[in-house]
């Protein structure tokens, strides 16, 4: 694992420690399975991300016969729509049995809210902390009690595309990669002459956000991203980098199709390239399920034929992670079944079945390479190798306070003319945001 990890796990860490009011109390052990209901709360409901959630939800209706798994899943990518459902219930003393939570600063605020319960004594039984990377478990621990299991490791910065739209437009990716968003708005210019759409975008929600973290570390490079959320940040967000990301993101904008905030979500937007009405889409690599899996959830599409893939712009050899993990809440009915279900989540079978199909790569560091697709297998080699910097949008490096604040920033930018004007007022808001709802120690 790239050493440049460990900074930036070593500041989540600290700020987790500083945040914890008081130390965990062991992991309860329910009463034997009295079998029941086991409701399993997540945004993995729409193609491609589906599929995933079923081949786990298999395992452990096998493994668990006299539970019944409830499936509380609410549509929406990113869990937009999900996780103002989630907040309702939760402080409404409704929570589902399980849920799905962010590794990072989400499940911290969880933990911090005392909402979920530490899981030391079943990561003992279950032998997770040895199969987990280290740089993981920081992730979703507090002064070393885990409070969550992961499933997986996504990678965001993808640039998925047409290969065919390419080569009528003339244009050629560069080994490795385009370097810089410069050349990738030169090879934009090309693909607009053709007619086509250079880069698809979805509606805002999180699509427009998860664009411009991509733009943000294409242009920054994973160290200054990474120093835009330590404490104290050795990012200035005034300064001229952070200042150039903007122009680059007002830049990407203007490639991008007119009728993004119409779309209904991020798959109608990776379609625009299957359909070969658009040359690039910036996702996730969920899009990879969307596009591989069979139908009739996935698109059924043939990996270097009809779709393809690239980093962003300017991150070659630099991993954008989130992971996705599950948490034993506090006050659930069914205890037991929680357990029973993280029992299959954190398990190399519940793992293997799950994430060849979610485009995931395993959080689990054992599982068997040959159940995965080329594209897979070589996000587990950049996973080892690159360096690693967390996602904003899918909230590992902010508290959600000043992800939601800079939230708001962004769609008024959007609404904006994205102007030089536009984009200095963007950059103010934003290094306000760093100073009252970030580390409390920016510039
Ligand atoms: C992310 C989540 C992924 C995928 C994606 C799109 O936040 O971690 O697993 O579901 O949203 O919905």
């Amino acid at each position: 694992m790239s050493k440049k990890i460990y900074g930036l796990f070593a500041v989540i860490i600290a700020v987790a420690t500083v945040l914890s009011a008081c130390g965990p109390a062991a992991t309860p052990t329910p009463a034997a399975s009295a079998g029941g209901q086991v409701e399993v709360f997540s945004w993995w409901v729409g193609p491609g991300e589906a599929d995933g959630l079923a081949a786990m939800v298999k395992i452990f209706e096998a493994q668990y016969p006299n539970e019944k798994f409830v499936n509380a899943a609410v549509a929406g990518g990113a869990g937009t729509n999900a996780q103002a459902v989630l907040a309702t219930r939760l402080a409404a003393g409704d929570p589902p049995d399980s849920w799905q939570a962010h590794a990072g600063m989400a499940t911290f605020a969880y933990a911090n809210a005392k909402q979920i319960q530490p899981l030391d004594d079943f990561y003992a039984k279950n032998n997770l902390n040895s199969v987990f990377p280290k740089s993981l478990l920081g992730l979703i621990s507090i002064d070393g009690h885990p409070y969550s299991v992961p499933v997986n490791i996504h990678r965001s910065n993808v640039m998925w595309y047409n290969p065919k739209v390419l080569q009528a437009a003339g244009v050629t990716i560069p080994s490795g990669g385009f370097a810089s968003w410069s050349d990738f708005f030169a090879a934009c210019d090309k693909i607009k002459a053709a007619g086509k759409t250079c880069l698809s975008l979805g509606p805002e929600g999180f699509t427009a956000m998860h664009l411009w973290e991509n733009v943000m570390i294409g242009t920054l490079g994973a160290d200054k991203w990474s120093g835009l959320w330590t404490t104290p940040a050795t990012t200035d967000w005034n300064g001229a980098d952070v200042k150039q990301g903007l122009a680059n993101f007002a830049t990407a904008l203007s490639y991008t199709n007119s009728d993004a905030s119409t779309l209904s979500d991020w798959q109608p937007a990776s379609k625009m390239v299957a359909d070969g009405d658009a040359a690039f889409n910036i996702m996730g690599d969920w899009a990879y399920g969307y596009f591989a899996n069979p139908a009739p959830n996935g698109l059924a599409l043939k990996p270097h034929t009809d779709f393809d893939w690239t980093p962003t712009p300017g991150t070659q050899n630099i991993f954008v992670f989130l992971s996705d993990s599950f948490v034993l809440p506090v006050g659930n009915k069914n205890p037991q079944g929680t357990l029973d279900w993280l029992t299959v989540a954190a398990s190399k079978a519940g793992q293997e079945a799950f994430n060849p199909l979610k485009g995931s790569i395993c959080a689990r560091t054992d599982c068997d390479q040959a159940l995965f697709s080329e594209y897979s297998q070589n996000a587990a080699k950049d996973w080892a190798s690159n360096a690693i910097v967390g996602s904003l949008t899918h909230e590992v490096v902010s508290n959600p306070a000043w992800k939601t604040q800079i939230d708001t920033d962004l769609k008024l930018f959007l609404a904006s003319a994205h102007d030089a004007a536009a984009q200095a007022t963007f950059q103010s808001a934003l290094a306000a945001d760093c100073k009252t709802k970030g580390a409390g120690a920016c510039p």
